[in-house]
C-alpha cells in the first residue's frame, strides 16, 4: 500500500533547454496530447487507489502552480477522491533529494505505509506504478521490507536518442543500474552517469523508495555540513543540496535490499521543445490505443479529415482542413478551410488561415498565421529512425546522419528539427518558415529557413 508520491519539478533556472516555450510557463504546464505535460505523472498516480496525497516539490514561485492545483483539488473533492496536491517550495534549489529532506516531515505525516513514490516531473512513460508497487510486496519478507525498488529501463529497445547516447561511442547520460536476475532483480551496482556502458539497464527517474532512506538523507547531510566547513577540502560543497542518486542510489546496494523493476515500453526525458513533439507523439499512441478520451472529440465533424491519433478540443472551428497524425490543438482555435496539420502542437486561441501548411512544429498561444503559409520542421520520424537502427546497428547511426539529407539536422541534443512560434507571433500571408525558432511578439513577413527570431 502506497500513501505519499513526490514530483520532482526543478525550478526557473532549470529547463532553459526548453526555452522559447518556456518562457512564459514552466515545461510541466507546457500541454502535449491535450493536458499538461504534469497531468499526465498525476493522472497516472491518480490510478493507485490507496494514494492520499501528491507533493509536488520545487523552488518556482508558489503561484506558478496555484491555479493548476487549486483545479485539480476541486476536481478531487468533487469526484470524491481521497487523494489531494500540494506544492511545496525549496527555499533554493536543493537538488533531487534535497526537497525530500526539506521537506521529510510532510512526506512522513499521515503515512501509514512503509513507502513513497518519487518521480522525476520531466519524464514521460506508460507509468506502471502499481507493478512497482506489486513488486516492493514480492519482495517483502517476514523480517525486512526492502530498500527502494527502482524503474529501470530496458535500452535493447529503445528511441534513436537514447540508443546513441548509450552507443560505444558516447558516455552514458543516464545513470545505469546492475541486477541480479536470479534473485528477483536485486541491484547489485549502481553508477551515475558512468564512462563505460555497464549495464542495458538505465535510471528512468522513479523511485518507490521505503521511509528509512530518510535516515541515509540525514546522514549524507552530516556528511555535507563537516565537507563544506572543512578546511582541507578545497572542493566547493554546497551544504544545502542533496542528491537522489549521489546520496541515496549509490549508497543503495551494499545494503543488499534494493530491487528493480525493469520496463521494455516507451520512455522518454523531455528537455527541449522537440522532446515536448515526441512527448505530444507517444502519449497520443498511449491515449489512442487506451481509447480514452482524447481522440474523440471532433470525429463527429464530418468536414474535418482526421488521420488519428490526435487531440482537437472542442472549442476548435475548422471546415475542410485534414489533420494529423499526432496533431494536438488547444482552445478556441481557428482552422482555415484546406489547411493541413502533421506532427505538431497548436496552443490556445490560435488562427491558421486557408490552405496553410503546419508540419513538425509547436505554435504558441494567440499566433495569426496567415492564407498559404508553411511552418514547417523536417521532424523526428521515430519509425524511419528505428527502421535505421535496425538496418545499421546503433554504432553506425551517427555515421548514417551524417550522411543523411533528411537527417540533417538532427542533433542529438538540440531542438533544430522543429518550427517553433512563440505566443502572439503573425505570420504573413504566403510566407515559409522552417525549421527556425521565432520568440513571442513577433511579425514574420519574409521567408526564413534555419533562423531564430529574437
Ligand atoms: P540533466 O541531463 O543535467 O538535465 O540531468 P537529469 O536528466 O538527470 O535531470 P536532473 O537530475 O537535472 O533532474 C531530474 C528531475 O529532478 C527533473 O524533473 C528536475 O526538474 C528535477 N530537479 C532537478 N533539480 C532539482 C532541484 O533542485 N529541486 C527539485 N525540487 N527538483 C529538481
Amino acid at each position: 500500500m502506497t500513501e505519499k508520491a513526490v514530483i520532482l519539478i526543478g525550478g526557473p533556472s532549470r529547463g532553459t533547454r526548453f526555452r522559447p516555450l518556456a518562457l512564459d510557463q514552466s515545461k510541466f504546464l507546457f500541454p502535449v496530447a491535450g493536458k499538461p505535460l504534469l497531468s499526465h505523472t498525476i493522472d497516472s498516480l491518480l490510478k493507485i487507489n490507496t494514494l492520499k496525497e501528491i507533493l509536488l516539490i520545487g523552488f518556482y514561485e508558489k503561484n506558478i502552480f496555484e491555479d493548476f492545483v487549486n483545479e485539480y483539488n476541486s476536481q478531487l473533492k468533487y469526484t470524491g477522491s481521497n487523494c489531494s496536491i500540494k506544492y511545496l517550495k525549496e527555499y533554493k534549489a536543493l537538488g533531487t533529494a534535497g526537497g525530500l529532506y526539506q521537506f521529510r516531515e510532510v512526506i512522513l505525516k499521515n503515512n501509514q505505509s512503509d513507502n513513497f513514490l518519487v518521480i522525476h516531473g520531466d519524464i514521460i512513460c506508460a507509468f506502471p506504478l502499481q507493478q512497482m508497487i506489486d513488486k516492493f510486496e514480492t519482495v517483502r519478507t517476514a523480517k525486512k521490507a526492502p530498500d527502494a525498488v527502482l524503474f529501470g529501463v530496458n535500452l535493447s529497445n529503445y528511441t534513436y536518442d537514447l540508443m546513441l547516447t548509450m552507443s560505444p561511442d558516447y558516455h552514458s547520460s543516464y545513470g545505469l543500474i546492475v541486477s541480479n536476475e536470479k534473485k528477483n532483480d536485486k541491484v547489485v551496482h549502481y553508477v551515475e552517469k558512468p564512462e563505460s556502458r555497464i549495464s542495458n539497464i538505465i535510471n528512468g527517474g522513479i523511485y518507490l523508495f521505503n521511509t528509512n532512506i530518510f535516515k541515509l538523507l540525514s546522514e549524507a547531510k552530516i556528511n555535507k555540513i563537516s565537507k563544506a566547513n572543512d578546511e582541507n577540502c578545497f572542493e566547493i560543497v554546497d551544504e544545502d543540496s542533496l542528491s537522489i542518486e549521489h546520496d541515496i542510489l549509490q549508497n543503495l546496494p551494499e545494503r543488499n535490499k534494493t530491487y528493480v523493476w525493469i520496463y521494455k515500453g516507451f520512455w522518454k526525458t523531455i528537455k527541449t521543445p522537440s522532446d515536448a513533439l515526441v512527448a505530444n507523439e507517444l502519449y497520443l499512441d498511449l491515449i489512442y490505443q487506451s481509447k480514452q478520451e482524447a481522440q474523440t472529440c471532433i470525429l463527429s465533424k464530418a468536414s474535418v479529415n482526421i488521420q488519428p491519433p490526435v487531440f482537437i478540443h472542442k472549442s476548435t472551428n475548422a471546415n475542410n482542413t485534414k489533420l494529423g497524425p499526432y496533431v494536438s490543438i488547444g482552445q478556441n482555435c481557428k482552422l482555415g478551410t484546406g489547411c493541413r496539420i502533421v506532427n505538431s502542437i497548436i496552443l490556445d486561441n490560435v488562427e491558421i488561415g486557408n490552405h496553410t501548411l503546419i508540419k513538425n512544429s509547436i505554435v504558441s498561444r494567440n499566433c495569426k498565421i496567415g492564407n498559404w503559409c508553411r511552418i514547417e520542421g523536417t521532424g523526428i520520424n521515430l519509425v524511419s529512425v528505428n527502421e535505421l537502427i535496425r538496418k545499421n546497428g546503433v554504432s553506425k547511426l551517427k555515421a548514417v546522419i551524417a550522411n543523411n539529407d533528411n537527417f540533417r539536422v538532427i542533433g542529438i541534443k538540440d531542438s533544430g528539427n522543429i518550427t517553433i512560434l512563440g505566443s502572439d507571433v503573425h505570420v504573413k500571408d504566403e510566407t515559409i518558415v522552417y525549421n527556425s525558432f521565432v520568440l513571442p511578439s513577433k511579425q514574420v513577413t519574409q521567408n526564413m529557413k534555419y533562423e531564430v527570431i529574437m
